[in-house]
Protein backbone atom coordinates (compact mmCIF):
# COMPACT_ATOMS: atom_id res chain seq x y z
CA UNK A 1 0.00 0.00 0.00
CA UNK A 2 1.10 3.23 -0.83
CA UNK A 3 1.04 6.38 1.03
CA UNK A 4 1.58 9.90 0.53
CA UNK A 5 2.84 11.58 3.99
CA UNK A 6 2.69 15.35 3.51
CA UNK A 7 5.12 16.96 6.43
CA UNK A 8 7.06 14.12 6.18
CA UNK A 9 9.98 15.63 6.81
CA UNK A 10 8.61 17.04 10.50
CA UNK A 11 8.54 16.05 13.46
CA UNK A 12 5.40 13.90 13.84
CA UNK A 13 5.72 12.83 10.46
CA UNK A 14 9.14 11.76 9.93
CA UNK A 15 8.07 9.71 13.19
CA UNK A 16 5.61 7.79 11.81
CA UNK A 17 7.23 7.24 8.49
CA UNK A 18 9.69 5.56 10.27
CA UNK A 19 6.68 3.35 11.51
CA UNK A 20 5.37 3.02 8.08
CA UNK A 21 8.27 1.79 6.57
CA UNK A 22 8.92 -0.58 9.39
CA UNK A 23 5.31 -1.71 8.73
CA UNK A 24 6.34 -2.38 4.91
CA UNK A 25 3.94 0.53 3.52
CA UNK A 26 5.42 2.49 0.50
CA UNK A 27 6.30 5.91 1.37
CA UNK A 28 6.29 9.10 -0.67
CA UNK A 29 6.71 12.20 0.84
CA UNK A 30 5.56 15.92 0.39
CA UNK A 31 7.56 18.96 2.12
CA UNK A 32 8.79 22.30 1.36
CA UNK A 33 10.99 22.23 4.43
CA UNK A 34 9.18 25.44 5.80
CA UNK A 35 9.90 23.82 9.49
CA UNK A 36 12.27 20.73 9.12
CA UNK A 37 15.25 20.31 6.77
CA UNK A 38 16.62 18.06 4.42
CA UNK A 39 18.93 15.57 6.51
CA UNK A 40 15.87 14.14 8.27
CA UNK A 41 14.78 12.17 5.25
CA UNK A 42 18.86 10.69 5.11
CA UNK A 43 18.42 9.50 9.34
CA UNK A 44 14.72 7.81 8.35
CA UNK A 45 16.66 5.87 5.30
CA UNK A 46 19.59 5.04 8.09
CA UNK A 47 16.88 4.09 10.64
CA UNK A 48 14.76 1.83 8.61
CA UNK A 49 17.37 1.18 5.95
CA UNK A 50 13.94 1.70 3.54
CA UNK A 51 13.87 4.11 0.33
CA UNK A 52 11.19 6.22 -0.50
CA UNK A 53 10.04 8.83 -2.61
CA UNK A 54 10.09 12.92 -1.99
CA UNK A 55 8.40 15.76 -3.85
CA UNK A 56 9.77 19.23 -2.49
CA UNK A 57 6.99 21.75 -2.49
CA UNK A 58 4.28 23.04 -0.74
CA UNK A 59 0.90 21.12 -0.44
CA UNK A 60 -1.33 24.38 -1.94
CA UNK A 61 0.37 23.31 -5.60
CA UNK A 62 -2.32 21.67 -7.12
CA UNK A 63 -0.33 21.66 -9.96
CA UNK A 64 2.16 19.36 -8.10
CA UNK A 65 0.04 17.44 -5.82
CA UNK A 66 -1.17 16.18 -9.45
CA UNK A 67 2.23 15.35 -10.42
CA UNK A 68 3.03 13.55 -7.44
CA UNK A 69 -0.44 11.66 -7.84
CA UNK A 70 -0.53 10.64 -11.24
CA UNK A 71 3.22 9.34 -10.95
CA UNK A 72 2.55 7.48 -7.95
CA UNK A 73 -0.86 5.01 -7.33
CA UNK A 74 -1.78 6.64 -3.94
CA UNK A 75 -3.69 4.48 -1.77
CA UNK A 76 -4.29 6.64 1.42
CA UNK A 77 -2.78 10.41 2.45
CA UNK A 78 -1.80 10.99 6.17
CA UNK A 79 -1.58 14.97 6.18
CA UNK A 80 0.70 16.55 8.57
CA UNK A 81 2.11 19.76 6.59
CA UNK A 82 1.04 22.95 8.48
CA UNK A 83 2.00 25.75 10.83
CA UNK A 84 1.80 24.84 14.39
CA UNK A 85 3.03 27.93 16.72
CA UNK A 86 0.41 29.23 18.77
CA UNK A 87 1.49 32.72 19.70
CA UNK A 88 2.51 33.15 15.75
CA UNK A 89 -0.39 32.21 14.80
CA UNK A 90 -2.05 35.63 16.32
CA UNK A 91 0.75 37.61 14.43
CA UNK A 92 -0.12 35.89 11.20
CA UNK A 93 -3.38 34.26 11.19
CA UNK A 94 -3.85 34.68 7.03
CA UNK A 95 -1.01 33.37 7.04
CA UNK A 96 -1.68 30.27 9.11
CA UNK A 97 -5.42 29.72 7.58
CA UNK A 98 -3.62 29.81 4.27
CA UNK A 99 -1.05 27.20 5.07
CA UNK A 100 -3.43 25.11 7.24
CA UNK A 101 -7.01 25.21 5.48
CA UNK A 102 -6.25 25.99 2.01
CA UNK A 103 -3.50 23.58 1.77
CA UNK A 104 -6.05 21.19 2.62
CA UNK A 105 -8.70 22.02 0.25
CA UNK A 106 -6.18 21.82 -2.59
CA UNK A 107 -4.96 17.97 -1.26
CA UNK A 108 -9.17 17.11 -1.11
CA UNK A 109 -9.65 18.55 -4.53
CA UNK A 110 -7.03 16.25 -6.05
CA UNK A 111 -7.29 13.08 -4.07
CA UNK A 112 -11.03 13.66 -5.65
CA UNK A 113 -9.75 14.11 -9.15
CA UNK A 114 -7.68 11.01 -8.61
CA UNK A 115 -10.51 9.02 -6.75
CA UNK A 116 -7.85 8.29 -3.80
CA UNK A 117 -9.84 8.55 -0.76
CA UNK A 118 -8.58 7.83 2.46
CA UNK A 119 -7.14 10.55 4.74
CA UNK A 120 -5.81 10.70 8.24
CA UNK A 121 -5.86 14.01 9.60
CA UNK A 122 -3.55 15.77 12.26
CA UNK A 123 -5.70 17.21 14.53
CA UNK A 124 -5.13 18.44 17.84
CA UNK A 125 -6.73 18.24 21.20
CA UNK A 126 -6.69 22.55 21.12
CA UNK A 127 -10.01 21.62 19.36
CA UNK A 128 -11.65 21.19 22.41
CA UNK A 129 -11.03 24.86 23.75
CA UNK A 130 -10.78 24.86 27.61
CA UNK A 131 -12.92 21.42 28.27
CA UNK A 132 -16.05 21.40 30.67
CA UNK A 133 -15.53 18.11 31.36
CA UNK A 134 -11.99 15.87 32.48
CA UNK A 135 -10.76 13.39 30.79
CA UNK A 136 -11.60 14.17 27.37
CA UNK A 137 -13.80 12.05 25.63
CA UNK A 138 -14.45 12.48 21.42
CA UNK A 139 -18.09 13.83 22.36
CA UNK A 140 -16.97 16.44 24.37
CA UNK A 141 -17.76 20.27 22.46
CA UNK A 142 -15.47 21.34 20.50
CA UNK A 143 -15.21 24.90 19.62
CA UNK A 144 -14.24 27.94 21.81
CA UNK A 145 -10.40 27.78 20.25
CA UNK A 146 -8.50 30.87 21.31
CA UNK A 147 -6.14 31.75 18.75
CA UNK A 148 -6.00 30.79 14.76
CA UNK A 149 -4.01 28.12 15.04
CA UNK A 150 -6.63 26.38 16.74
CA UNK A 151 -9.36 27.70 14.93
CA UNK A 152 -7.75 26.03 11.51
CA UNK A 153 -8.03 22.44 13.20
CA UNK A 154 -11.59 23.19 13.85
CA UNK A 155 -12.01 24.32 10.11
CA UNK A 156 -10.74 21.47 8.77
CA UNK A 157 -12.58 19.23 10.76
CA UNK A 158 -15.73 20.37 9.67
CA UNK A 159 -14.43 20.82 6.24
CA UNK A 160 -13.53 16.78 5.95
CA UNK A 161 -17.13 16.35 8.19
CA UNK A 162 -18.69 18.14 5.10
CA UNK A 163 -16.88 16.40 2.53
CA UNK A 164 -17.65 12.98 3.77
CA UNK A 165 -21.60 14.01 4.22
CA UNK A 166 -21.52 15.12 0.75
CA UNK A 167 -19.34 12.06 -0.84
CA UNK A 168 -19.69 8.77 2.26
CA UNK A 169 -17.34 6.59 -0.13
CA UNK A 170 -14.47 8.68 1.73
CA UNK A 171 -12.46 7.04 4.80
CA UNK A 172 -11.62 9.92 6.53
CA UNK A 173 -9.86 9.46 10.22
CA UNK A 174 -9.25 12.76 12.38
CA UNK A 175 -6.62 12.25 14.91
CA UNK A 176 -6.56 14.70 17.89
CA UNK A 177 -3.03 14.54 19.55
CA UNK A 178 -3.13 15.36 23.11
CA UNK A 179 1.10 16.80 23.76
CA UNK A 180 3.43 14.36 21.90
CA UNK A 181 7.28 14.62 23.44
CA UNK A 182 10.14 12.50 23.13
CA UNK A 183 11.92 11.50 20.39
CA UNK A 184 13.19 8.33 18.37
CA UNK A 185 15.66 5.53 19.95
CA UNK A 186 17.93 6.06 17.71
CA UNK A 187 18.15 9.80 18.36
CA UNK A 188 18.13 10.22 15.04
CA UNK A 189 15.31 12.00 14.68
CA UNK A 190 13.18 13.84 17.13
CA UNK A 191 11.84 17.85 17.62
CA UNK A 192 13.80 20.82 16.07
CA UNK A 193 12.04 23.64 16.94
CA UNK A 194 12.67 27.09 15.24
CA UNK A 195 14.18 30.06 17.73
CA UNK A 196 12.91 29.70 21.34
CA UNK A 197 10.90 27.24 21.95
CA UNK A 198 7.38 27.63 23.14
CA UNK A 199 7.20 24.26 23.92
CA UNK A 200 8.01 22.88 27.58
CA UNK A 201 9.46 19.69 25.90
CA UNK A 202 11.80 20.95 23.76
CA UNK A 203 12.81 24.36 26.16
CA UNK A 204 13.78 21.63 29.39
CA UNK A 205 15.79 20.12 26.63
CA UNK A 206 17.95 23.40 25.52
CA UNK A 207 18.12 24.09 29.25
CA UNK A 208 19.94 21.14 29.74
CA UNK A 209 22.71 21.77 27.05
CA UNK A 210 22.83 25.36 28.32
CA UNK A 211 21.85 26.77 25.63
CA UNK A 212 19.18 28.38 27.47
CA UNK A 213 19.23 29.78 30.95
CA UNK A 214 16.48 28.91 33.07
CA UNK A 215 12.94 27.67 32.68
CA UNK A 216 9.66 29.72 33.08
CA UNK A 217 7.25 27.80 34.50
CA UNK A 218 4.31 29.53 33.68
CA UNK A 219 2.11 29.60 36.71
CA UNK A 220 1.87 27.50 39.88
CA UNK A 221 -1.23 28.61 41.38
CA UNK A 222 -3.75 26.46 39.30
CA UNK A 223 -5.84 23.69 40.56
CA UNK A 224 -3.66 20.89 40.41
CA UNK A 225 -1.76 18.83 42.63
CA UNK A 226 1.17 21.23 43.06
CA UNK A 227 -0.33 24.01 40.84
CA UNK A 228 1.28 23.69 38.09
CA UNK A 229 -0.43 22.83 34.44
CA UNK A 230 -0.98 19.08 34.19
CA UNK A 231 -1.24 17.61 30.39
CA UNK A 232 -1.23 14.38 28.54
CA UNK A 233 2.20 14.07 27.41
CA UNK A 234 2.52 11.16 24.49
CA UNK A 235 5.36 9.51 23.37
CA UNK A 236 5.77 10.62 19.44
CA UNK A 237 6.41 7.06 18.52
CA UNK A 238 3.16 5.72 20.10
CA UNK A 239 1.89 8.45 18.12
CA UNK A 240 3.23 7.52 15.18
CA UNK A 241 2.14 3.83 15.82
CA UNK A 242 -1.23 5.46 16.42
CA UNK A 243 -1.60 6.31 12.47
CA UNK A 244 -0.42 2.87 11.32
CA UNK A 245 -3.87 1.78 13.28
CA UNK A 246 -6.13 4.31 12.32
CA UNK A 247 -4.84 3.48 8.63
CA UNK A 248 -5.32 0.11 9.25
CA UNK A 249 -8.95 0.66 10.77
CA UNK A 250 -9.61 3.27 7.81
CA UNK A 251 -8.66 0.07 5.38
CA UNK A 252 -10.93 -2.35 7.31
CA UNK A 253 -14.20 -0.38 7.05
CA UNK A 254 -12.77 1.76 3.45
CA UNK A 255 -15.26 4.26 4.24
CA UNK A 256 -16.41 6.56 7.06
CA UNK A 257 -15.43 9.41 9.13
CA UNK A 258 -13.80 8.36 12.32
CA UNK A 259 -12.07 10.69 15.37
CA UNK A 260 -9.87 9.56 17.80
CA UNK A 261 -7.99 11.15 20.49
CA UNK A 262 -3.96 10.31 20.94
CA UNK A 263 -3.39 10.56 24.35
CA UNK A 264 -2.15 8.21 27.16
CA UNK A 265 -4.91 9.27 29.30
CA UNK A 266 -2.69 9.92 32.07
CA UNK A 267 -1.97 13.43 33.32
CA UNK A 268 1.51 15.05 34.79
CA UNK A 269 2.53 18.63 35.63
CA UNK A 270 5.53 20.80 35.02
CA UNK A 271 6.59 19.70 38.13
CA UNK A 272 6.69 16.15 37.50
CA UNK A 273 8.16 16.54 33.75
CA UNK A 274 10.88 18.60 35.21
CA UNK A 275 11.39 15.95 38.38
CA UNK A 276 11.52 13.27 35.86
CA UNK A 277 13.79 14.52 33.20
CA UNK A 278 16.44 15.57 36.13
CA UNK A 279 16.11 11.99 37.12
CA UNK A 280 16.43 9.76 34.54
CA UNK A 281 18.73 12.27 32.64
CA UNK A 282 21.05 13.06 35.71
CA UNK A 283 20.88 16.79 34.38
CA UNK A 284 19.90 19.98 36.52
CA UNK A 285 17.14 21.86 35.26
CA UNK A 286 17.15 25.36 36.42
CA UNK A 287 13.97 26.92 36.67
CA UNK A 288 11.93 29.61 37.62
CA UNK A 289 8.48 30.01 38.67
CA UNK A 290 6.54 33.10 36.75
CA UNK A 291 2.91 33.94 35.55
CA UNK A 292 0.49 32.18 33.82
CA UNK A 293 1.06 31.87 30.44
CA UNK A 294 -2.14 33.61 28.56
CA UNK A 295 -4.56 31.98 27.07
CA UNK A 296 -3.37 28.51 29.11
CA UNK A 297 -5.38 26.24 30.90
CA UNK A 298 -5.01 23.94 33.99
CA UNK A 299 -6.03 20.53 32.96
CA UNK A 300 -5.89 18.45 30.08
CA UNK A 301 -5.85 15.15 29.34
CA UNK A 302 -7.69 12.66 27.26
CA UNK A 303 -9.87 9.66 27.82
CA UNK A 304 -8.28 7.29 25.04
CA UNK A 305 -10.46 4.43 25.70
CA UNK A 306 -12.51 5.16 22.11
CA UNK A 307 -8.79 4.84 20.55
CA UNK A 308 -8.15 1.21 22.64
CA UNK A 309 -11.37 -0.24 22.27
CA UNK A 310 -12.03 0.52 18.09
CA UNK A 311 -8.05 1.02 16.97
CA UNK A 312 -6.36 -1.47 19.42
CA UNK A 313 -4.45 1.62 20.19
CA UNK A 314 -2.58 1.64 23.46
CA UNK A 315 0.13 4.46 24.62
CA UNK A 316 3.30 1.43 25.94
CA UNK A 317 6.06 4.61 26.58
CA UNK A 318 5.91 6.52 30.09
CA UNK A 319 7.13 9.68 31.19
CA UNK A 320 10.48 8.29 32.01
CA UNK A 321 11.18 6.94 28.47
CA UNK A 322 10.17 10.70 26.85
CA UNK A 323 12.65 12.32 28.59
CA UNK A 324 15.08 10.20 28.34
CA UNK A 325 14.61 9.42 24.25
CA UNK A 326 14.30 13.73 24.02
CA UNK A 327 17.39 14.40 25.86
CA UNK A 328 19.37 11.54 23.71
CA UNK A 329 18.40 13.16 20.83
CA UNK A 330 19.05 16.98 21.77
CA UNK A 331 22.52 15.85 23.21
CA UNK A 332 23.19 14.51 19.52
CA UNK A 333 21.80 17.08 17.80
CA UNK A 334 23.46 19.60 19.75
CA UNK A 335 26.78 18.26 19.88
CA UNK A 336 26.67 17.71 15.50
CA UNK A 337 24.86 21.34 14.78
CA UNK A 338 27.00 23.83 17.64
P1 LIG B 1 6.41 20.12 12.14
O1 LIG B 1 6.45 21.58 11.86
O2 LIG B 1 7.61 19.48 12.72
O3 LIG B 1 6.05 19.33 10.80
C1 LIG B 1 5.25 19.87 9.77
C2 LIG B 1 5.97 19.61 8.45
O4 LIG B 1 5.16 20.08 7.38
C3 LIG B 1 7.32 20.33 8.34
O5 LIG B 1 8.29 19.44 7.83
C4 LIG B 1 7.05 21.46 7.35
O6 LIG B 1 8.21 21.79 6.61
C5 LIG B 1 5.96 20.85 6.50
N1 LIG B 1 5.03 21.81 5.88
C6 LIG B 1 4.37 22.82 6.49
N2 LIG B 1 3.58 23.45 5.60
C7 LIG B 1 3.74 22.82 4.40
C8 LIG B 1 3.19 22.99 3.12
N3 LIG B 1 2.32 23.98 2.85
N4 LIG B 1 3.57 22.16 2.13
C9 LIG B 1 4.47 21.17 2.38
N5 LIG B 1 5.02 20.95 3.58
C10 LIG B 1 4.66 21.77 4.58
O7 LIG B 1 5.13 19.84 13.04
P2 LIG B 1 4.70 18.52 13.82
O8 LIG B 1 4.86 18.75 15.26
O9 LIG B 1 5.32 17.34 13.18
O10 LIG B 1 3.14 18.54 13.53
C11 LIG B 1 2.56 17.80 12.47
C12 LIG B 1 1.06 18.03 12.47
O11 LIG B 1 0.52 17.68 13.73
C13 LIG B 1 0.66 19.49 12.23
O12 LIG B 1 -0.52 19.51 11.46
C14 LIG B 1 0.37 19.99 13.62
O13 LIG B 1 -0.53 21.06 13.63
C15 LIG B 1 -0.24 18.75 14.26
N6 LIG B 1 -0.13 18.75 15.74
C16 LIG B 1 1.09 18.87 16.34
C17 LIG B 1 1.18 18.88 17.74
C18 LIG B 1 2.50 19.03 18.42
O14 LIG B 1 2.50 19.33 19.63
N7 LIG B 1 3.63 18.84 17.77
C19 LIG B 1 0.02 18.75 18.52
C20 LIG B 1 -1.20 18.61 17.87
C21 LIG B 1 -1.27 18.60 16.47
N1 LIG C 1 5.01 25.53 30.07
C1 LIG C 1 5.85 26.16 30.95
N2 LIG C 1 6.96 26.79 30.45
C2 LIG C 1 7.25 26.81 29.14
C3 LIG C 1 6.39 26.15 28.23
C4 LIG C 1 5.28 25.53 28.74
O1 LIG C 1 5.62 26.17 32.16
O2 LIG C 1 8.28 27.41 28.75
C5 LIG C 1 3.84 24.81 30.59
C6 LIG C 1 2.51 25.32 30.06
O3 LIG C 1 2.03 26.36 30.87
C7 LIG C 1 1.66 24.06 30.12
C8 LIG C 1 2.65 22.92 29.83
O4 LIG C 1 3.93 23.47 30.15
O5 LIG C 1 1.14 23.88 31.40
C9 LIG C 1 2.65 22.44 28.40
O6 LIG C 1 2.83 23.55 27.53
P1 LIG C 1 3.19 23.37 25.98
O7 LIG C 1 3.37 24.74 25.42
O8 LIG C 1 4.29 22.41 25.81
O9 LIG C 1 1.88 22.67 25.39
P2 LIG C 1 0.35 23.15 25.40
O10 LIG C 1 -0.42 22.15 26.17
O11 LIG C 1 0.23 24.56 25.77
O12 LIG C 1 -0.01 23.08 23.84
C10 LIG C 1 0.34 21.97 23.04
C11 LIG C 1 0.61 22.42 21.62
C12 LIG C 1 -0.64 22.93 20.97
C13 LIG C 1 -1.70 21.90 21.09
C14 LIG C 1 -1.92 21.50 22.52
C15 LIG C 1 -2.93 20.40 22.63
O13 LIG C 1 1.56 23.47 21.60
O14 LIG C 1 -0.39 23.14 19.61
O15 LIG C 1 -0.69 21.03 23.06
O16 LIG C 1 -2.59 19.36 21.79
F1 LIG C 1 -2.84 22.41 20.58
Amino acid sequence: MKILVTGGAGYIGSHTTVELLNNNYEVVILDNFSNSRKEVLENIKKITAKDFKFYEGDMIDKKLLRKIFSENQIDAVIDFAAFKAVGESVEKPIEYYTNNVSTVLSLLSVMKEFNCKKLVFSSSATVYGNPEVIPITEECKTGNTTNPYGTSKLFVEQILKDVYTSDNDFGISILRYFNPIGAHESGLIGEVPTGIPANIMPYISKVATKELEILSVFGDDYDTKDGTGVRDYIHVVDLAIGHIKALEKLNKENKGLFIYNLGTGVGYSVFDLIKTFEKVNNVKINYKVVERRKGDIATCYSDPQKAQKELGFTAKRNLEDMCKSAWNFEKKYHDEHK
